[in-house]
């Protein structure tokens, strides 16, 4: 198993390039299983989940091709098999968002009910209720999901219970191809869900409102192929404007959409660093002082992303003062927590609040990764920390943040992978 080494309290210098976003391509990869033709995607990560994704995809006959640097071409036109089997939904939990494009453009899907979750339960009953309002007949047993509309989905008027990003995602892909007019309610409001939205009405769907909580769809009985760019990871941005507030450095990010990432970068100016931005550039000057932990709630886009706690976990951890984080997505995110302790932090969790006392410094240790962004956290830690961070099970990481080493190397940092 892959482990990282890193030797820390080096303040980063320099220049990072932003990836695609892991939740804006890998719903778009699914969407082309709606379409009469090819769909050329541009700006796609090298991440695991993209090729897990991709793999889905094969199996059920769709020719992928890899046809330029970050480039693909999708060809649905030969699918044939309408399942996502348990082998590959396992790894991976968004492959659910393959059972909204399969339903409606195939009239049926098996896909495997995704298992449980080290953050959490993350059940699935929205995208279920919201595609069995259209008309779908859907069946749980043996751990698949078995859904149909033989004669195809109708629109709906559907309110999601909770906001789910890829439940709405899943609903506004399956009414593209529905009978009438679906307006869904409580819609998650994420960049990834205007940004699949984009992609859709480009290939001939009719959507409106993606990016407010709620988007009307009206469907069409055919969408075509086409091209589509992927917008850039504001989770993987963050994470590096962290790792320059964390090491007291100096970064500018390129290719980031600052507009996705207010949240964030309102927090991490409440920490006391600098930011500018510049088109499409964030420089972030932490440099100058120490920074002073921070309160966050989570809360969906456009309050601070629970993919972001992590992160400034780690970052309150050696900033002056106390800072209260509170998780109101996920039951069980906390799971970075008694890493950190390891390393010298001084964090107390109460339910779903964790109270941190900043520490003058951390101390490098061992320590195990749990789940993608609790690895990125442990990343920033030791980047931060005296001496040597040993980070093991760093397979989560390399499903969500491309090249990551590299990245963090060419500006400065002592990182080695070791196989
Ligand atoms: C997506 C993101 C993930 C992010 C999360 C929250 C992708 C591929 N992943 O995950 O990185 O952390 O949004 O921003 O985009 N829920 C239900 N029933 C459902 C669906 C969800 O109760 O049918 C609950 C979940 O348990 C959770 C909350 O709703 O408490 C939000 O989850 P959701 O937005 O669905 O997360 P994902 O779409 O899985």
């Amino acid at each position: 198993m892959d482990k990282l080494t890193i030797e820390g309290n080096i303040p980063l210098q320099g220049e990072v390039v932003i990836s695609g976003a892991k939740n804006a391509v890998l719903p778009i990869l699914a969407s082309s299983i709606l379409l009469d033709a090819p769909l050329i995607l541009s700006n796609v990560p090298e991440l695991r989940d993209v090729s897990t994704m991709i793999d889905v995809l094969r199996h059920m006959g769709a020719a992928v091709a890899k046809v330029n640097d970050a480039e693909f071409l999708i060809d649905p036109r030969r699918l044939n098999c309408f399942e996502a089997p348990y082998d590959l939904v396992k790894t991976m939990r968004a492959s659910i968002v393959v059972l909204g494009p399969l339903l409606a453009r195939y009239g049926q899907a098996r896909v495997s009910l995704p298992g449980g979750c080290a953050i959490g339960s993350r059940p699935v009953d929205i995208h279920l209720k919201g595609l069995e309002a259209m008309g779908a007949n859907i069946e749980v047993n043996e751990g698949y999901i078995h859904a149909n509309a033989p004669k195809g989905l109708r629109g709906t008027h559907f309110v999601c219970d909770t906001v789910t990003v890829t439940g709405t995602a899943n609903i506004m892909m399956a009414a593209t191809l529905a009978m009438g007019e679906t307006v869904i309610q409580h819609a998650a409001c994420e960049p990834e869900i205007v940004d699949l939205a984009e992609c859709l009405n480009r290939m001939g769907a009719k959507i409106v409102g993606a990016g407010t909580p709620t988007i009307i769809i009206n469907g069409v009985t055919a969408l075509s192929g086409g091209k589509h760019t992927v917008i850039a990871d504001r989770i993987e941005a963050g994470t590096f404007l962290v790792a320059a507030a964390i090491t007291r450095g100096k970064l500018t990010l390129n290719r980031v959409d600052a507009k996705a990432l207010e949240a964030v970068i309102a927090k991490i100016q409440e920490t006391g660093v600098t930011i500018e931005s510049v088109n499409d550039m964030l420089i972030i000057d932490a440099t100058e002082r120490k920074t002073k932990a921070v309160d966050i709630k989570t809360s969906p886009h456009p309050g601070f992303p629970t993919d972001m706690q992590a992160q400034f976990m780690a970052l309150n951890s050696v900033s002056s003062g106390v800072g209260t984080i509170i998780e109101t997505i996920f039951e069980n995110r906390f799971m970075h927590v008694p890493e950190l302790h390891r390393m010298g932090a001084d964090i107390r969790i109460d339910g779903h609040t964790a109270v941190c006392h900043g520490v003058d410094h951390l101390v490098g240790a061992p320590v195990m990764a749990t789940d993608l962004r609790a690895s990125a956290s442990l990343v920033l830690a030791g980047l931060a920390a005296r001496g040597k961070t040993m980070i093991d099970r760093i397979y989560h990481l390399d499903r969500g943040y491309e090249h990551i080493e590299k990245k963090l190397m060419q500006v400065g940092a002592r990182i080695q992978r070791h196989h």
